[in-house]
């Protein structure tokens, strides 16, 4: 099934965010797809986002706690699984949207609680490949469920995934990307089948959880972003991955330069 197709011009795209769906980017209301300003290509992509508009993405290029970094194990910090409290429950299916930048499911029933407070559930979205690193290591595909408390303060639950020798994949996400090749298309959005997240919850809470604060990964590239990953890769079969990198194609932003360090735009400029 194909739904509705509305292909904005570019120029009228609405500013771009990690946080679709969340207050700070209104969501059209008749079910359109708004595709983002910004991508992973030519001048559209990462080295140029700040130019893209240099008010609001400012930090994209001057920040010093930009994520994805390459996560040092022997330096990260840990969350214990009890510190964090991530809750989605079932769903029977939920929006799935091509933005052009990225895939994304649109789901708000879902709390995270941190030591910081609670936080509500605004999306969820993939990257192809992974944004993080882990000790230099990047990943086939990274998820990552962005929640926002009442304040405004975002804090995001990632895991990568690695192919699985089984041909086997966490049945969350067979079941999210069930209708892929009907969003091949940048502004489509398609249903994903029944969302059931025991097992992913399950998961978070048996393995180790990188912590740190970084940035939204996309324009406009906000810090203070509470950063909570997974140690232990998720499963995805080979028939997933190929058919998710299809439609995904690329789109992780370049690994940053680490946490404190001064911005990589702004160390290269000086050389
Ligand atoms: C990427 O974004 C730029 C700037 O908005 C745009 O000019 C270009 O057409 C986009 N390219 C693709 C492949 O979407
Ligand atoms: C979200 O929760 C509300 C209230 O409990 C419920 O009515 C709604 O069906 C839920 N949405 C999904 C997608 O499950
Ligand atoms: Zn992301």
């Amino acid at each position: 099934m194909k739904f509705a197709v509305a292909v904005l011009p570019l120029v009228a795209a609405v500013s771009a965010s990690c946080l679709h769906g969340t207050s700070l980017l209104p969501r059209a209301a008749d079910g359109t797809v708004h595709v983002n300003s910004y991508n992973y290509t030519n001048a559209g992509g990462p080295l140029n986002w700040y130019g893209l508009d240099k008010e609001k993405n400012s930090a994209c290029s001057h920040g010093k706690r930009q994520s994805p970094i390459d996560i040092v194990t022997e330096d990260i910090d840990y969350a214990t699984a009890d510190s964090l409290r991530f809750n989605v429950p079932n769903a029977d299916q939920a929006k799935f949207e091509n933005l052009g930048s990225g895939l994304e499911v649109v789901l708000t029933n879902g709390t995270l609680v941190t030591s910081k407070g609670s936080y509500q559930l605004a999306q969820f979205h993939f990257h192809t490949p992974s944004e993080h690193r882990v000790n230099e290591e990047y990943f086939p595909m990274e998820v990552h469920f962005v929640f926002e408390n009442s304040a405004g303060s975002i804090a995001v639950v990632g895991f990568v995934f690695q192919l699985s020798q089984f041909g086997y994949s966490t049945p969350l996400f067979d079941s999210v990307f069930a209708h892929i090749e009907d969003i091949a298309t940048p502004g489509t959005y398609t249903k994903t089948g029944a969302l059931n997240f025991a097992a992913l919850t399950n998961h978070l809470k048996t393995h180790g959880i990188y912590e740190y604060s970084g940035s939204l990964t996309t324009p406009p590239c906000s810090e203070d972003v509470a950063w909570f990953i997974s140690t232990e890769p998720l499963p995805l079969n080979v028939q997933s991955y190929n058919a998710v990198k299809k439609v995904l194609k690329f789109n992780a932003r370049y690994t940053q330069n680490a946490l404190g360090q001064d911005n990589l735009l702004e160390v290269a400029a000086n050389n």
